[in-house]
């Protein structure tokens, strides 16, 4: 028994050793998410000169171990280019903000989508998902005009997913049990609140679109017409959904048809789950740790808590630019 039992002993040694430099290859356990803020839409404490981003998508990816880089849209192009330097994924929120070209928000979530793109084909998995507005966002960076939008009656409502075949393969869905893509299917457990969307045809119309992203669910807006709702890029690793998986875990205000069901909480948690796998294959290290590091994360700034109507979110962070910038990361980077 003694003498036998050393040999398995070893074998697990050299067994641990090769994961070990596997993990260190293959993967990065301390994923960081970069979450773009919005300008703010004059709530309290949020003026035109500074922007927001709602802590139910800190949350959201936090819940899938991964900590958050608030990645401020108007701080200066070196600082946000900073920021990437530091984060394995980035997060296009929902909210409402017009998507003009020419506008400063417009121009850097395109000039970030085009970063994704070229780190991707320089062999970096640097993933990028888009929710409701940040979904429009990447049709309209993708089709190369705004015309993949148009309007559809779903501003505060709950749908069903009506799955694609490409669904059960996919990125995002892979792991939903029967039951989940069940419950999906059937009981409108997806929220949303847009005004815009892109239906179905858009793809026929913009064969970019199709050569470029894979439908994996479309809903019915509250007339019955129908819109993709959920998609994600063939070559890269990028995905989107109209609805917001975030709410039913995180958001309360009255007036909102938000979902509280057990299985679009376990959605939320799945996706959050699918994301952070995503992010975690990106083993680009950081440019450095420690300080530098720590000065950049999200726990920097405090969420504030509005209680009332006025916005559809609980808590907030707001970033205003003349507070946000780290002088040293701007030195650093030249
Ligand atoms: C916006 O709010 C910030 C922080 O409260 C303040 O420092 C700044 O002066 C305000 N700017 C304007 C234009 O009101
Ligand atoms: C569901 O998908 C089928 C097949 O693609 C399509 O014909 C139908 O219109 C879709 N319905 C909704 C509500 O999305
Ligand atoms: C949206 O749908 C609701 C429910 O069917 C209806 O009452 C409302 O008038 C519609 N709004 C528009 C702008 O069509
Ligand atoms: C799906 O589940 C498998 C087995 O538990 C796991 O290895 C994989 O990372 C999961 N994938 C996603 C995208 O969550």
């Amino acid at each position: 028994m003694h003498k036998s039992s050393a040999f398995p002993i070893v074998v697990n040694a050299v067994t641990c050793f090769l994961l070990l430099s596997l993990a260190d290859v293959q993967g990065n356990e301390r994923p960081i998410v970069g979450i773009l803020s919005q300008p703010c839409t004059g709530f309290r404490g949020c003026n035109e000169s500074g922007s927001y981003i709602a802590s139910s998508y800190v949350k959201f990816v936090e819940m899938a171990g991964a900590r958050v880089i608030p990645i401020i849209f108007n701080a200066p192009h070196d600082e946000i280019m900073f920021r990437m330097r530091y984060v394995h994924m980035l997060l296009f929120p929902g909210g409402a903000v017009p998507l003009q070209p020419g506008t400063l928000f417009f121009e850097t979530s395109k000039s970030l989508f085009e970063h994704v793109i070229d780190l991707n084909k320089r062999g970096f998995w640097f993933p990028l998902h888009g929710t409701c507005l940040g979904f429009e966002l990447l049709h309209i960076l993708v089709a190369r005009s705004g015309g993949v939008l148009q309007t559809f009656n779903s501003t505060n409502c709950r749908s069903k997913l009506n799955f694609t075949e490409s669904a059960r393969h996919s990125r995002l869905f892979q792991n939903f049990s029967n039951d989940l893509f069940e419950a999906a299917r059937k009981k409108k457990i997806a929220v949303e609140h847009h005004m815009y969307g892109v239906s179905p045809e858009a793809y026929k119309n913009f064969p970019s679109l199709q050569s470029f992203f894979r439908i994996l669910s479309t809903s019915a807006d509250l007339q019955g017409k129908i819109y993709v709702s959920s998609m994600e890029a063939i070559d890269f690793p990028i995905s989107g959904t109209q609805f917001h998986p975030e709410k039913p875990v995180f958001e309360w205000k009255t007036g909102q048809e938000i979902s509280h069901d057990p299985q679009a909480i376990l959605m939320a948690q799945m996706l959050s789950n699918a994301l952070i796998t995503e992010a975690k294959k990106n083993s680009r290290p950081p440019l450095s740790k420690g300080p530098q590091l720590n000065s950049l994360l999200i726990y920097n700034y405090s969420p504030i808590y509005i209680s009332d109507d006025s916005i559809p979110f609980e808590q907030v962070y707001v970033f205003h630019t003349s507070s946000t910038p780290h002088p040293r990361s701007l030195e650093r980077i030249n």
